[in-house]
């Protein structure tokens, strides 16, 4: 097992948000929304380890672009090493305009999220959401997921309020061979 996540986590839990990475069950499911086939800029945010960063890498058309930020500077290095073919920007979500802008990029095709956006406070999730929807082209996916655990906190709902609120829907999918049981939140811009 890669201890890189666990040490992470030890050094800043509410940060990560998990101590282990997503499964590779999950990570079919949270980049399933996303057209391949049209898709030619996709950003994820918080790779942690890499383990959408791997499907996306595998599955994203050779002419795609694939952005990552991440807020760890340490998995930052390690993400950008494995997977080559990723940029990866060690900066936060909420800055994901200015990083499309500093690489000359207008609207991305797809997001896909990895962020405990329970752990984040009310103003931390609506500037990162607010970010993805300015950056999202007219059709382009947002995906993220949440354990089913954290639905008992009034953070995870006031996430999930946000995202219809915003996106006028919000497509939940279980994922319960995962460690621990997640939902997929998909959304449409
Ligand atoms: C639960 S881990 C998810 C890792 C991976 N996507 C997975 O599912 O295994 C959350 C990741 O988000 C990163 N993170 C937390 N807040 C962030 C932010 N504001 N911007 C970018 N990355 C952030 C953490 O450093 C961590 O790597």
């Amino acid at each position: 097992m890669d201890l890189r996540f666990l040490r992470s986590f030890f050094a800043n839990p509410m940060r990560m948000g998990a101590a282990f990475p997503s499964g590779p069950l999950l990570a079919g499911q949270i980049t399933d929304p996303i057209d391949f086939a049209r898709a030619r800029v996709i950003v994820e945010l918080g790779p942690g380890t890499g383990a959408f960063t791997r499907m996306l890498e595998q599955r994203a058309h050779p002419a795609c672009r694939v952005l990552a930020l991440e807020l760890d500077p340490d998995l930052a290095v390690y993400v950008a090493a494995r997977y080559p073919r990723v940029e990866v920007i060690n900066a936060g979500a909420q800055n994901l305009g200015e990083v499309l802008a500093e690489r000359g990029l207008g609207q991305v095709d797809a997001v896909v999220s990895g962020l405990p956006f329970a752990n984040f406070s009310a103003h931390q999730q609506t500037s990162v959401v607010d970010a993805v929807l300015a950056a999202l082209r007219p059709g382009g996916a947002f995906v993220s997921y949440s354990f089913v655990h954290a639905q008992m906190l009034p953070t995870s709902w006031r996430f999930r309020r946000n995202l219809k609120r915003i996106f006028g829907r919000l497509d939940i999918y279980p994922v319960l061979f995962n460690a621990p049981p997640a939902l997929v939140y998909s959304c449409v811009a």
